[in-house]
């Protein structure tokens, strides 16, 4: 197989920031995506359907003449979040979910919940919409070890807030272990989860091989290879529960390349050529188009695209950087050779 054509995909969980880096990264996701699920972790935060309605203005000035893209838009849940937001949100019908950061978990989580038993009215009329829960799973407790922060929060928190609210739609974002694969297998239809390219395709050794890797650092952070070998076959598998968020998260290349480096891996510049490489890995490049193209408008309730897009085996070097404002960006990959190229 030379050539794959696929309905054009989605991309269900993305980082675009705002101001200058719009024109710099938004580029990049439209020419492969017809749609992206935008997270709304900007300073200040997202946490209102006029602030979500006009970041949504910003997104659709950076995207280039001639390309159809859709922004799809997102609230930043937090503890006093009005269940009158929310109905104003879903009333909007531009607004697709709303995004849980655990107080402290990641970049610009600050203004995120404390104690999800706090935003409860948000959370009912949520439910009573049908409007999706997007969670970053991880407690913040600094007693729990890093690496186990995600499996805890299931335990925690996440299990008993489906406990609490049943009909709730959840999407446990950038799942990176398997505990996080078998909660949303044995879960209800309408519990799902994405996968990062990333995640596919490393491990936690990715972080420290011949010296210290910061752009190999996210959060979650990268697990060891039995975890990563888990999301491979839940992605993989056909089960429609599972599909593409890519977390692209652009941070400029000082701030990543410091004493205190921050979270975020940039992979929207090859987005679905990354997918296609662990798919091909796994030979499972027959199941890339249920995952990156169908199972998410599924379970959004949104029609799949119509248009397509093609990928083609060709060798490629990803560039060292892009460009990002007056700063540089250094990719996923960078420098390396990618075995597959979008047309
Ligand atoms: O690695 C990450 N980067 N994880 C997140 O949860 C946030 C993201 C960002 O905004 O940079
Ligand atoms: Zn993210």
């Amino acid at each position: 197989m030379n050539e794959l054509t696929l309905t054009r995909p989605d991309d269900w969980h993305l980082h675009v920031r705002d101001g200058t880096a719009l024109a710099y990264v938004v580029p990049h996701t439209a020419r492969q995506f017809g749609r992206a699920i935008i997270m709304p972790n900007l300073k200040p935060p997202v946490i209102s359907t006029a602030q979500a309605l006009a970041y949504r203005e910003r997104i659709l000035a950076a995207v280039p003449a001639g390309v159809d893209f859709t922004p799809l838009m997102t609230l930043y849940l937090t503890d006093n979040t009005p269940a009158e937001e929310i109905r104003r949100a879903q009333d909007s019908g531009l607004i697709h979910a709303v995004k849980l950061y655990p107080a402290g978990a990641t970049t610009h989580s600050d203004a995120g919940v404390t104690d999800l038993r706090k935003p409860a009215a948000a959370l009912e009329a949520m439910a009573e919409a049908g409007l999706p829960l997007l969670v970053h799973g991880e407690v913040t407790d600094p007693d729990v070890d890093v690496f186990d922060r995600e499996a805890v929060f299931i335990d925690r928190h996440l299990a008993p807030l489906l406990e609490r609210l049943p009909q709730l739609k959840v999407v446990l974002e950038h799942i990176t272990t398997r505990q996080g694969i078998e909660f949303v297998t044995s879960a209800p239809a309408t519990v799902a989860g994405t996968l990062t390219a990333h995640h596919l395709l490393l491990n936690r050794n990715a972080m420290f091989s011949g010296g210290l890797r910061p752009h190999h650092y996210c959060l979650p952070v990268l697990k060891r290879e039995t975890h990563r070998q888990a999301l491979v076959a839940a992605a993989t598998s056909g089960n429609p529960s599972f599909f593409l968020g890519t977390d692209s998260a652009p941070h400029p290349k000082h701030a990543k390349e410091s004493a205190c480096g921050c979270a975020g891996i940039y992979s929207a510049h090859a987005a679905m050529e990354l997918y296609a490489e662990a798919f091909a890995a796994a030979d499972a490049l027959d199941k890339l188009e249920d995952f990156a193209s169908h199972f998410g408008p599924d379970f959004y309730g949104l029609p799949r695209n119509k248009t397509r897009i093609t990928l083609r085996r060709e060798e490629w070097q990803v560039p060292d950087s892009y460009p990002l404002g007056d700063e540089t960006l250094v990719p996923l990959y960078a420098g390396q050779t990618l075995r597959w190229r979008l047309r």
